[in-house]
């Protein structure tokens, strides 16, 4: 296995996929109230794809039953929609994923619904902020731990702490394909990167411990403490300048 470079053609096929993604989550954060449950939020998410022609990527993925991922306070990913009804102060991330053409785009939000606190806002704020550090130094002629180290550099300065059991990936014509991207590690080390290269960065941070719990669904990640987490993800290519973030819309 060794991380697949795209053409030209390629990416822009993965371009409409992340178009298409970036599409909908903005649709499914506008729709984020108090009182809909998440179940709709995949019944929208599901119209808006037809709308645009994409296919899911989550659905049926190991048997995954959905086609988003909606993971609700201490819910970091994998959240399964369902009956669960958002309330006023709740902090939802959703997480999406589209083909087109054969090829994949991912990205996620985490949302805050209504008021909520300061501490919740910083978190996210920090997360997404991560995000764009791991994005700022995913340069051609950089090494994949300058990535990893970005994203925690950032996120340990402001308090909070990454998560180590899941990371980001490369992307492709598969959702996931080498390498795999942690969110914590050091700069200077690991694969240079290289143009046409595509990958999905996706910080997991959360305001107290970094240990996971799985929920008997076999899906749903918490956090093992309880503790509030947030989680923000985008797809991107490796160009000659700063990367090309494809799910942006
Ligand atoms: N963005 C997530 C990931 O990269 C989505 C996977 S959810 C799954 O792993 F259900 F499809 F597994
Ligand atoms: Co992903």
């Amino acid at each position: 296995m060794s991380i697949i470079i795209k053409s030209e053609r390629e990416i822009g096929e993965m371009r409409q996929a992340g178009r298409i993604v970036a599409t909908v989550l903005e649709k499914l954060k506008k729709a984020l109230r108090p009182g809909i449950k998440t179940r709709e939020l995949d019944e929208l998410a599901a119209r808006e794809l037809a709308r645009l022609g994409g296919r899911p990527s989550f659905l049926g993925y190991r048997g995954y039953p959905a086609r988003i991922c909606a993971s609700v306070n201490d819910e970091l990913v994998h959240g399964i929609p369902g009956e669960r009804v958002i309330r006023e102060g709740d902090l939802v991330s959703l997480d999406f994923g589209a083909i087109h053409h054969d090829f994949q785009g991912d990205a996620a939000i985490t949302v805050g619904v209504g008021k909520i606190s300061p501490e919740a806002q910083e978190l996210m704020d920090t997360t997404e902020k991560a995000l764009e550090a791991g994005i700022a130094a995913a340069r051609a002629g950089a090494r994949l731990g300058d990535v990893s180290a970005a994203i925690q550099d950032y996120a340990e300065s402001r308090g909070f702490t990454v998560v180590r059991e899941y990371t980001g990936h490369g992307i492709g014509r598969q959702m996931h394909e080498e390498p795999q991207i942690p969110n914590f590690g050091q700069a200077g080390t690991g694969p240079e990167l290289r143009k046409g290269m595509t990958l999905a960065l996706e910080p997991m941070l959360t305001s107290g411990d970094w240990r996971t719990k799985v929920a008997p669904d076999g899906w749903t990640v918490s956090t093992a403490d309880g503790s509030l987490c947030a989680h923000f993800e985008h797809t991107l290519a490796i160009t000659d300048g700063r990367a090309e973030v494809l799910t942006r819309a």
